[in-house]
């Protein structure tokens, strides 16, 4: 297939790129570099040995989109543009909410428009709220806490509408929980600018000696060991059930949870990384953060059997991937601010 990836230089986005490049692919990707780099698409190319169109620009521009719609006869978008920074969101959420929002609606558009028949959405847990885990696609969904989880509970909604009034239309929505790791070459990765928001970047620069310590959030929720538990997924999984979506996409909406099933407490994430990668990461229990729930993990399996897909990796693999990333060459010159 001929597919169009937007933000395929960002986190995921170019982990799918490798997925779709080693699956026999065309990848044409669409990124503004808003939170990525140039250099990410070649990582991607030297690992998969083949050729991306990069176009740089923004997706919620539809007057730039056309051009790219034009000239290439996509068969597929794989729409990961947008903002993701839930405490940003709640600070400046017309920001996200035009960014993320119409972005979804321009490029669903231009699907009609060029007759491009399969979108996949990246959606996330977020859109579950507090509902108790596991999480099930059936569930309703609950109010999430912050703007950045609304937008992606609109988009759905907003996909759902358009496929509904557009027979032919083929949407997959995946609703992912917590990606982390790397590619195990080392060669791309996750970059935060600043200070990481998420708990394994957060680790994994610790580790490296560029924080003092991990703060953890609370030790007083009702769980194994009162710390947070989640679902972490490796990336190269979540890239890889891109592809199993893409590949058994039918009419409709198809919504699929992209999670191993299994939940990971924060201590036991820090535990797992000091063991495989032999290094220590000091930390310290301070309070909970505002708008955390205490657990939430996937039930795995409508896309076990609806796509055949499951994810192989494990949390060792996780860890070491992500320390493997943090001591390549690429992570510090691809992130900024990191004091
Ligand atoms: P990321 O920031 O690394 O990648 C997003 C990419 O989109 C970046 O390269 C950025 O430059 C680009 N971008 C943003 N707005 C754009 C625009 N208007 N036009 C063109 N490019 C634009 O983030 P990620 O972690 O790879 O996340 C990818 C998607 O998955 C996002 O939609 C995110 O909300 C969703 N998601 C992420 C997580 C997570 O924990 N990382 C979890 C659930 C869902
Ligand atoms: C994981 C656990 C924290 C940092 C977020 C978004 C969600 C989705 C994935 C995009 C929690 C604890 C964290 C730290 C800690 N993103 N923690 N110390 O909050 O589950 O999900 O990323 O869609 O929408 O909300 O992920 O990695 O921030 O936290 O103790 O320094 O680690 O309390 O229990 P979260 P996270």
């Amino acid at each position: 297939m001929n597919v169009l990836v937007t933000g395929g230089a960002g986190y995921i986005g170019s982990h799918t790129c490798v997925s779709l490049l080693k699956a026999g692919h065309d990848v044409v990707v669409v990124d503004n570099l808003s939170n990525s780099k140039r250099e990410t698409v070649d990582q991607v190319e030297s690992i998969a040995g083949k050729n991306v169109t990069f176009y740089e620009g923004d997706v919620t521009e539809a007057g730039f989109l056309v051009e790219i719609f034009a000239a290439h006869s996509f068969d597929g978008v794989i729409h990961f543009a947008g903002y993701k920074a839930v405490g940003e969101s709640v600070d400046l959420p017309s920001k996200y909410y035009r960014n993320n929002l119409l972005s979804t609606i321009t490029l669903a558009e231009l699907c009609q428009e060029y007759d491009v028949p399969k979108f996949v959405f990246s959606s996330s847990a977020t859109v579950y709220g507090e509902n108790a885990s596991p999480m099930i696609e059936s569930m309703d969904l609950l109010p999430t806490t912050n703007p950045y989880g609304e937008t992606k509970a609109m988009s759905e909604r907003i996909l759902i509408d358009i496929a509904k009034a557009n027979p032919g239309f083929e949407v997959s929505i995946l609703r992912y929980f917590n990606p982390v790791g790397a590619h195990e070459s080392g060669l791309i990765g996750e970059s935060p600018n600043g200070i990481p928001n998420n708990l394994m970047p957060y680790v994994t620069q610790v580790a490296k000696g560029i924080r003092e310590k991990l703060n953890v959030f609370g030790d007083d929720y009702d769980t194994l060991d009162g710390s947070g538990v989640r679902d972490y997924i490796h990336v190269m999984d979540l890239a890889d059930g891109h592809i199993a979506a893409l590949e058994n996409l039918s009419d409709g909406v198809h919504i699929y949870n992209l999670g191993t099933g299994r939940g990971t407490s924060v201590l036991q994430l820090v535990e797992a990384f000091q063991q495989v990668n032999d290094v220590p990461v000091p930390y310290e229990v301070v309070g909970r953060r505002a708008g955390d729930i205490a657990v939430c993990y996937a039930d795995a399996t409508k896309a076990e059997q609806e796509l055949g897909w499951v994810a192989k990796r494990g949390i060792q693999d996780m860890c070491r991937d992500a320390w493997n990333y943090e001591n390549s060459v690429g992570a510090e010159s691809m992130s900024q601010n990191r004091k």
